[in-house]
């Protein structure tokens, strides 16, 4: 008799936004950041193995919604991911995203997980990880303008991976300032709240814009930026959304994650398509220079690429082999004879007629 109920390949463990928060809590968020740091370092390193492109962009008066592709010939995966600045004053996030891991040889999916929390994750230890390798010796403070939902994770990474003991926080709103000031206690950080960006730059060695404004802001001026520093700019990812004066940029020696995406929404979409960048995962291999000097100013110009939530899947894929933190949810049609997709359909409705299911 044929079974009614999910076939053996019909389920796909599900992560939800509970089960990503009870992952991140049994693992403790420090080291989950390290982790992942570690995670997405190592697919970097394996760079020319990945299929790349460009997230594809569907662009509206208020926001973007995009999908992001790669696969290591392996396993496949995806995010979708939104933008919208204005959310917040609807109780909204800007950033929500789901992604999916994929087998390649059978096009079965093997994972598919909640990523709002998981990309404010993955982008915090993308950040930390990178400036790791450019950050000047020694850095021990950091300023954090724009204290949205990403700042505390930003801030915890820069913590766990690049040892920063003092953070000097602002933002437009100082409920939000508040708010990160709160959430950071009892971590071991000194926390400063700042009421101006030029008062939050003071004494940094690497500054972290992570604002969200859909046009072009000029969240730090040329004035602002001192010889030495790390610049970490995570919120202008988004054809017409910069944060950075375009003289900084003249000023800095640039490193992006992947050129022919970074170009379309990148701080660099503000200069001409030739300028010279260096790509991360060279500079992690050592083919390509960071730090050289310092008096040089480096620019992680941040836009968040595919890869790295394609390590952060697959980093929470490999904590669920020991960590029941998911559901497996009947997601994939299994009939008994792989080719009659309608006759599981009738022989459900014949068990509802008569009223056995
Ligand atoms: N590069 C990446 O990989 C990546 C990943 C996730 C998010 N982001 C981007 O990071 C940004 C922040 O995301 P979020 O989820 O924290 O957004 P959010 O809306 O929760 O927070 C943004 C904060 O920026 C503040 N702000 C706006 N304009 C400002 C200004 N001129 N000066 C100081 N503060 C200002 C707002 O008051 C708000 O508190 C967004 O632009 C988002 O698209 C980038």
């Amino acid at each position: 008799m044929s079974s009614l109920l999910p076939g053996p390949n019909s389920l796909v463990p599900f992560v939800s936004v509970d089960d990503m928060m009870r992952l991140l809590i049994d693992i403790g968020t420090e080291r989950m950041l390290c982790e992942l740091a570690d995670a997405i370092e190592e697919d970097f390193r394996r760079w020319e193995l990945f299929d790349k492109t460009p997230r594809v962009a569907a662009h509206s008066e208020k926001g973007v919604i995009e999908l992001m592709p790669t696969s290591d010939g392996e396993a496949y995966g995806f995010k979708y991911v939104n933008g919208h600045p204005q959310n917040t004053r609807s109780g909204r996030q800007t950033v929500t995203a789901f992604g999916v891991l994929a087998d390649v040889e059978t096009g079965y999916p093997l994972l598919l997980s909640e990523m709002t929390l998981l990309t404010a994750l993955r982008t915090a230890a993308t950040s930390a990880m990178v400036a790791k390798h450019l950050m000047p010796k020694n850095a021990h403070t950091m300023a954090m303008i724009g204290n949205g939902a990403q700042a505390e994770f930003q801030t915890l990474a820069f913590k766990a991976v690049c040892g920063i003991q003092r953070v000097q926080l602002f933002d437009i709103d100082r409920h939000a300032t508040a708010k990160v000031a709160r959430n950071l206690e009892g971590y071991g950080l000194e926390v400063i709240s700042c009421q101006t960006a030029e008062e939050a730059v003071q004494g940094a060695e690497i500054i972290t814009t992570c604002t969200a404004d859909k046009q072009y802001a000029t969240i730090l001026s040329d004035n602002m930026v001192g010889a030495g520093v790390h610049i970490n700019a995570i919120g202008g990812d988004c054809p017409g959304k910069t944060e950075l004066h375009r003289d900084i940029l003249t000023r800095s020696d640039i490193f992006v994650e992947y050129p022919e995406q970074t170009r379309i929404e990148g701080e660099i979409q503000q200069l001409d398509a030739d300028h010279p960048v260096t790509e991360v995962w060279q500079v992690i291999l050592g083919r390509a220079a960071g730090r050289t000097s310092d008096s040089q100013i480096t620019l992680f110009d941040s836009v968040g690429f595919a890869t790295e939530d394609f390590s952060a899947l697959r980093y929470v894929r490999k904590q669920l082999k020991t960590r029941p933190f998911f559901t497996n949810i009947d997601l994939l049609a299994d009939p008994d004879d792989p080719r009659d997709l309608f006759g599981m359909v009738a022989r459900k409705e014949q068990k509802l007629v008569q009223g056995l299911v």
